[in-house]
């Protein structure tokens, strides 16, 4: 049809040079009259294709229109309302309809409506307690005036029937368009079809000459590009990554997802009967269940402040067991990771000769150095939990932990770097509030001003790493080791204001959504 439309326009111009009024065309195929809306928008189409080509030159001029409302439409189609109570009604002399026969006949809406407009135009009479036709016979000047008006968009009556019409919701203005139409300067009868490639073929054929090329359209939308994109975990795990390296901290490894209970639990001083530990809270491997032996130096020490106690502790003060040290787990919490890290750091340190894994070349020539190098470590991984899953909880989630050793560290520095680091997260107001953790004493919760929620909302955990936990490992009594984590999720979930954990992990998560996701901006 498109192609008709332009060749009728085309044609029109060869005829007649030029196209004064387009809502003079006949379009073909298009049942909707030449000068309405749609007809104009549809010529303004054809238009533009041949514009582009240069074939015609166009100018627009701008018209304020009317189409008809559905009951305009009905009018038109059935006659206005007044008409139809007058045609329902019997001739003078017969029997008067009544009132509820009327509503019966032309619907409760007319009836009412077309009542009080027919006696008004004295086209019926009132007899008895009824009515009757007043006038043998009537124009129905509505519905006339709606037709023209559906047909040209106007009335030659002018305005005031317009306002009239209007006043009445039978018709509504709208702003149109039509145009005039004159022979551009490549205007030929013929459409053809404009080449979109440069061949091989046109090239040896030298048919390229005589071709016409289609115009670039440098207004057009690309073609989206399809390719592997950033999970929106993951780009908020970067951002994270950044802040930790501009602030001087280097990455722990962390591809242990399986770890012994020694690691995950005993070095970290958690009692060995702690709740934490049963099965309903960590998953435990069947095949193999049971890890290599930790060295043998400093697994003593760790079973002897367990059971009995040292540097200043009394221990828990129960039996050791061997077997509940040495269980295979899915690690819980990344600190697993980083107790294996700083046993490593503490090992250095002069004079601790550890488990006589590490040799005299490690110590410092100088005497006065005891081998110990402050430490700024981070991780940024996953944990396992047997949690109950619900809309914020899966039993796999990523932790993001950051440690940081020294001499004569205090709570002031814990809570000071929490505050840079979360800052640098957008984390301005934060909160923090007295708590329990087998291995750091004392612990500190979390909290963050949430600016959308307008509450102070739970973010993770910290403190002081306690020496139970320290000074089984070698480090120099005057070294202190602080640290805190908090989940990844929850502050993706935050950042991309999604409510449900499994929008964003799972087999429900949407590629779409992940590749359209924005980047992250702390
Ligand atoms: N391991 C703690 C948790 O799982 C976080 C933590 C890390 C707390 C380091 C104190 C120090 O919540």
């Amino acid at each position: 049809m498109a192609e008709l439309l332009q060749q009728l326009i085309l044609d029109t111009l060869d005829a007649q040079l030029t196209l004064p009024d387009t809502r003079a065309l006949k379009i073909p195929g298009q049942s909707s009259p030449a000068s309405s809306h749609d007809a104009q928008i549809t010529i303004l189409g054809a238009l533009n294709s041949l514009l582009s080509r240069e074939m015609i030159t166009y100018e627009t001029h701008e018209v304020s229109s009317h189409v008809l409302t559905p009951e305009g439409v009905q009018i038109v189609r059935e006659g206005s309302h007044e008409a139809r109570v007058w045609a329902a009604l019997p001739e003078r002399g017969s029997a008067p309809l009544g009132v509820q026969d009327l509503k019966r006949a032309v619907g409760d809406e007319a009836a009412k409506v077309g009542q009080g407009r027919a006696f008004k135009s004295g086209w019926i009479a009132k007899e008895g307690n009824g009515f009757v036709k007043a006038v043998p016979n009537i124009t129905d000047t509505t519905q006339i005036e709606l037709r023209e008006v559906e047909s040209s968009g106007t009335l030659a009556a002018g305005e005031k029937a317009l306002s009239e019409l209007r006043k009445r919701k039978l018709i509504i203005q709208r702003k149109g368009q039509w145009f005039t139409v004159n022979k551009g300067s490549n205007f030929s009868t013929s459409i053809a079809k404009p080449e979109t490639d440069l061949t091989v073929d046109m090239l040896t054929s030298g048919s390229w000459k005589k071709s016409t090329f289609k115009k670039y359209n440098f207004d057009a939308d690309g073609i989206p590009t399809s390719g592997g994109a950033l999970h929106p975990i993951l780009k908020v795990r970067d951002e994270i990554r950044n802040i930790f390296l501009e602030m001087g901290f280097e990455e722990m490894p962390t591809g242990t997802f399986v770890e012994s209970a020694f690691w995950c639990f005993d070095a970290l001083f958690v009692p060995q009967l702690h709740p934490a530990r049963e099965l309903q809270d960590t998953f435990y491997l069947s095949d193999p269940s049971t890890s290599l032996c930790p060295p043998s130096g400093y697994y003593e020490r760790v079973s002897r402040v367990h059971e009995h106690g040292g540097y200043g502790s009394i221990g828990y003060r129960t039996p050791w067991s061997h077997e509940e040290s040495e269980k295979l787990l899915l690690r819980t919490h990344t600190t697993a990771s980083s107790a294996a890290m700083l046993y490593k750091l503490a090992a250095k340190c002069r004079g601790q000769d550890i488990d006589g894994d590490i040799s005299a070349k490690s110590r410092a020539a100088d005497p006065s150095d005891d081998g110990f190098r402050p430490a700024k470590l981070f991780s940024i991984d996953r944990v396992f939990r047997n949690e109950t899953m619900d809309a914020t909880h899966l039993a796999e989630f990523h932790q993001v932990e950051g440690v940081v050793a020294d001499r004569n560290l205090t709570l002031a520095d814990l809570i000071g770097f929490m505050r840079t680091f979360f800052r640098k997260m957008g984390m301005k107001n934060l909160r923090f509030k007295p708590a329990y953790n087998p291995y750091t004493e004392p612990s500190l919760e979390i909290f963050a001003w949430h600016p959308l929620l307008e509450k102070w909302v739970e973010i993770g955990n910290s403190g002081m790493f306690r020496p139970e936990m320290l000074a089984p490992m070698g480090f120099p009594p005057d070294v202190r080791v602080h640290g805190w984590g908090i989940g990844l999720e929850r502050p993706t979930m935050i950042r991309y204001g999604v409510n449900n954990i499994r929008t964003l992990v799972g087999h429900k998560t949407s590629i779409e959504n992940v590749e359209n996701s924005p980047a992250v901006m702390f």
